[in-house]
């Protein structure tokens, strides 16, 4: 069995709360007018960079430093917050199906054994976001799978797609569905019957998380499973081109669409005897589908008709629940997290985020485990988040409240451990509107000021970092960092960056010989965790990746 019990750290006390801010999507890039934190009135953050050059760093949030294929992946929640609360680096979801498709084990497993029983006399369909974005899904991954099926007796073939401009630039997905349409035709040289049968934008349709909108996902049911939507095509090259037209429609929010056969007939609803695929490996944005997928009592929204069907995930996207009951990769595991050891070491632990991010600082940062290790010690507090809004429009979100919610819990000495994500230089970053963004930044700033001054009152110690870069790039660059131009425009770039993070430390209770060492510089995400545990007064477990800071002798 695992040793829980921590060792006390030879130098650092033990008894001060400690709050752990994460700022979501907040990279460090040089000023311009493209990055919002720079232009955004950011006095508290600007104070903790300029404060002692010791106690500020930056961290590497991207690439194989959290777990992705390549250097070339930009950071993102679901690997930063793994990150952050495992303090070791796991290969993750994007990679581990990279794998299992290289080696052909996607094909021999479980998960695949029994969505291929409805070959022969069902329709495969396969649900997804159709990106190369490499956050939720990879386009590669897709073909891929349909190049497997294809050579493993598949007859008939549907892909409800999820348009994406969030992970990737507005306007891409006319591109992906010409590939992905030239895939399918493929197929059917090959005698394969094999369509898109409907699609809708990420953000609209089904891709909802933390049940922040059930709508987002009965919007995908009623295209999916019963064919019906508000709009209805032949093709879906022209379905995305004509909905693009709309005013003010972008990839992220298309509107839900089947496609229909000459006599108007939805080509792939989903039927008794189908077999479904959701292809996105990470979980948060897949939970809900999965749900109405595969539970028999569902009240969320009234499904109308439930076809009988083997269902299988791209991943396992919750362990604690066993959702789904099948799946193609089994996902990372990650155990022994920060969050478990402190809580068997008696940190009573605070948690708080808007529902948009709540369960990245639960699950995600818990590796992806839901719920809590000791509920006596726990407390997640969870902010209703807007819905049917995009955030651009409430740029300042639920900052104010998280931070005083922090702030109680801090006050209250009833906590060790506050941790906090606050969201809006990501959610607002990815609207991708500068000015609405800027605004969001300064909100954001604005909670950590509120949050440091209650450490400041309590004696305590802070820790604010970020899980990856968003709103410090606005724009798309060239190799040698030029926006690139299209059509005479900048594009505006709504996705994650490379960028790092930084790290600052602080707060009465620090010791006073404490700083940032300099022999780790490529430090990354993974080793906040033992960071912040040398900050309870404990040594981390020997094996995570080590603490960032070190006790001179003063
Ligand atoms: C999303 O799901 O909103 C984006 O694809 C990634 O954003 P996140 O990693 O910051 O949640
Ligand atoms: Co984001």
């Amino acid at each position: 069995g695992v040793s829980w019990k921590l060792a006390d750290h030879p130098k650092l006390p033990k008894g001060k709360t400690v709050a752990v801010v994460v700022l979501d999507g907040w990279g460090e890039a040089k000023p311009n007018e493209y990055n919002c934190i720079a232009t955004a009135e950011t006095p508290c953050m600007d104070s903790l960079k300029k404060g002692a050059p010791e106690r500020w760093r930056l961290v590497r949030a991207h690439g194989t430093a959290v777990g992705l294929p390549t250097e070339d992946d930009m950071g993102n929640s679901e690997v930063g917050h793994n990150a952050l609360g495992a303090g070791r680096i796991f290969a993750q979801g994007a990679k581990l199906v990279d794998i299992a498709l290289a080696s052909g084990k996607i094909f021999e497993g479980e998960g695949f054994n029994y969505i291929k029983e409805s070959f022969a006399n069902g329709t495969l369909h396969l649900i997804g976001l159709l990106s190369d974005g490499g956050v939720h899904s990879r386009l590669d991954q897709l073909q891929l799978l349909l190049k497997g099926v294809g050579e493993r007796g598949v007859k008939r073939v549907r892909v409800h797609i999820l348009t994406d401009g969030r992970d990737v630039l507005d306007g891409s997905s006319v591109g992906f569905v010409e590939t992905l349409e030239n895939d399918l035709a493929k197929l059917r040289e090959k005698g394969i019957d094999a369509k898109i049968a409907s699609g809708g934008g990420r953000m609209n349709v089904t891709m909802d998380r933390y049940e922040n909108d059930w709508n987002v996902v009965k919007r995908g049911w009623d295209a999916q499973v019963l064919g019906e939507a508000p709009y209805k095509f032949t093709n879906a090259l022209e379905a995305v081109k004509k909905l693009r037209a709309e005013p003010k429609a972008n990839d992220q929010y298309l509107p839900p669409f089947v496609i229909v056969d000459e006599s108007g007939k939805p080509v792939g609803p989903i039927v008794d005897g189908d077999a479904v695929v959701t292809f996105n490996f990470r979980a948060d944005r897949m939970v809900m589908i999965a749900k109405s997928l595969e539970y028999e009592n569902f009240d969320k929204f009234d499904r109308v008709r439930v076809p009988k069907i083997r269902y299988a995930g791209m991943l396992e996207y919750d362990g604690e629940l066993k959702l789904p009951s099948h799946y193609l990769v089994s996902p990372p595991e990650i155990d022994r997290t920060s969050g478990e050891y402190l809580v068997k070491n008696g940190i009573r632990t605070f948690a708080c985020s808007e529902t948009v991010k709540f369960g990245h600082v639960t699950f995600f940062w818990n590796g992806n485990r839901s719920g809590y290790f000791n509920a006596e010690l726990e407390k997640y507090v969870e902010i209703p988040s807007d819905s049917g809004i995009t955030f651009n429009e409430k740029p300042n979100m639920k900052a104010l409240q998280i931070a005083e919610k922090a702030r109680d819990a801090i006050l209250s000495r009833n906590f060790d451990q506050v941790r906090v994500n606050l969201p809006n230089g990501d959610m607002v970053g990815h609207t991708g509107d500068i000015e609405a963004t800027v605004v969001a930044c300064k909100a954001a700033d604005e909670a950590v000021k509120m949050i440091l001054d209650a450490i400041e009152q309590v004696g305590g110690i802070y820790v604010v970092t970020a899980d990856h870069g968003n709103a410090e790039d606005m724009v798309k660059r060239d190799k040698s960092g030029n926006p690139l131009l299209k059509d005479g425009k900048v594009q505006i770039l709504t996705s994650h960056t490379l960028e790092p993070v930084p790290i600052a430390i602080g707060g009465p209770g620090l010791s006073p010989g404490v700083r940032f060492r300099n022999d780790v510089p490529s430090g990354g995400l993974a080793n906040v965790a033992a960071t912040v545990i040398n900050l309870h007064g404990f040594e981390a477990p020997s094996d995570y990746e080590q603490t960032l800071i070190e006790v001179a002798d003063k």
